[in-house]
Parts: structure tokens; sequence; C-alpha cells
């Protein structure tokens, strides 16, 4: 079933509740990618157990401003045929080497609805700035944290008794939906 999907790489640093959602979502006949390869900067990331639940490698690398680690990580994702690579909480900025190699095939997901709040603590900045709305975005990655295209948004209305926590919950909820529709729609252009 899985052998027309596209193959993504999923790069993460901690609990990895998005790459579960990945691996879960593309089990699903309606969702055309398939989780390949897990990626982890943090040998402790609680989400690397999801890779090894469902049979899927995953290696670590620490050090991902290394050329030659670099040439390395893309000699296995061509191996791999990975078409897509998906950040899900994964705290390293990637550098422009590792960009070029991998041009417009890099996205990420962040908990606000950018280009508002990029960057850390999110949700206890939305709270603070008295926004009525909040979200998700999926988007390319380029150069400047947060920023490149945007791809994909799912917004929800804060309410008066929301705090960080209840906002974490809630927005982490609209990424799991959101991620797997935003890779479609990428790969839908492939
Ligand atoms: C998510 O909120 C994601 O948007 C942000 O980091 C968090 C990662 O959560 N970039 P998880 O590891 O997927 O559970």
């Amino acid at each position: 079933m899985s052998k027309n999907k596209v193959n993504i790489a999923v790069f993460i640093s901690g609990r990895g509740s998005n790459l579960k959602a990945l691996i879960i979502n593309s089990k699903k006949k309606k969702f055309n990618f398939k989780v390949a390869l897990v990626i982890s900067n943090n040998k402790d990331a609680k989400g690397l157990r999801h890779a090894k639940n469902n049979k899927i490698p995953s290696l670590i690398f620490e050090n991902f401003d290394s050329k030659l680690i670099v040439n390395k990580i893309f000699k296995i994702l061509k191996k791999k045929r990975v078409m897509l690579i998906c950040l899900a909480g994964f705290m390293k900025i990637l550098n422009p080497y590792f960009l070029n190699r991998f041009k417009k095939k890099i996205i990420n997901i962040h908990p606000s609805l950018l280009p508002k709040f990029k960057g850390l603590n999110t949700h206890q900045r939305v709270l603070k700035a008295k926004e009525k709305y909040t979200g998700c975005s999926v988007h390319f990655v380029s150069k400047k944290v947060d920023d490149g295209k945007i791809i994909l948004k799912k917004k929800l209305k804060i309410k008066k008794k929301d705090t960080i926590k209840t906002l974490e919950r809630k927005v982490l909820k609209l990424e799991h939906e959101a991620y797997s529709k935003a890779i479609e729609k990428v790969i839908s252009n492939f």
C-alpha cells in the first residue's frame, strides 16, 4: 500500500507528538506520504520511541554544522529516497549549506499564526498581547527563523479562561491535523 507514497524524513528534538500524528496519518489511505526516516539532534528525545514502535529507522546527529555530517545526512536521505524534510519540534537552526542542499524541500511547523509570534514562548506572548485568535502555521524553511513561505495555517479563538497550558494543548491538537494536510499540499506539487 505504501509503495507509491512519497517518503518524508521527520527531524525532532524532543517529545515528538507531531511525529506521532504524522506516523498515524501516513498509514491512512487518504494521505500520500510515508515516514521513512526520523532524525534527532538529541539522543534522549522522547519522540524517538514513536520511530522505534513503528519500526521506522532513526538516526542521531548532534552536529548539523559540519559539512561532512551534512553530506553524510544527504547520502542517507538519497538512499532512503526522501523527498521532503519535515521539522517537528526540531530545535536546531539549519545552516545555509544544509538548506541549499534541499532547496524548497524543507518545511516546519510553528505554534502561532505566522508572521506573528516567531520564536519561542509563543503562547505566553500571544496571551500577553491579548490576541483574539491563535493557531499554527506550516511554512517552508528559509534562512531566517520561522520565516519562509506559508503553506497552511489553522486558527482558533482564544477564550477568556485560556492559559498557556490550555492554549498549548489546543494548538498542538490543531498542529496534528495541519501538518499532514500541509504535507499533502506540498507533495501534490511534486
Ligand atoms: C510544537 O508546538 C511545534 O509547533 C514546535 O515545537 C513543538 C513540538 O512538539 N515547533 P512535539 O515535539 O511535536 O510534541
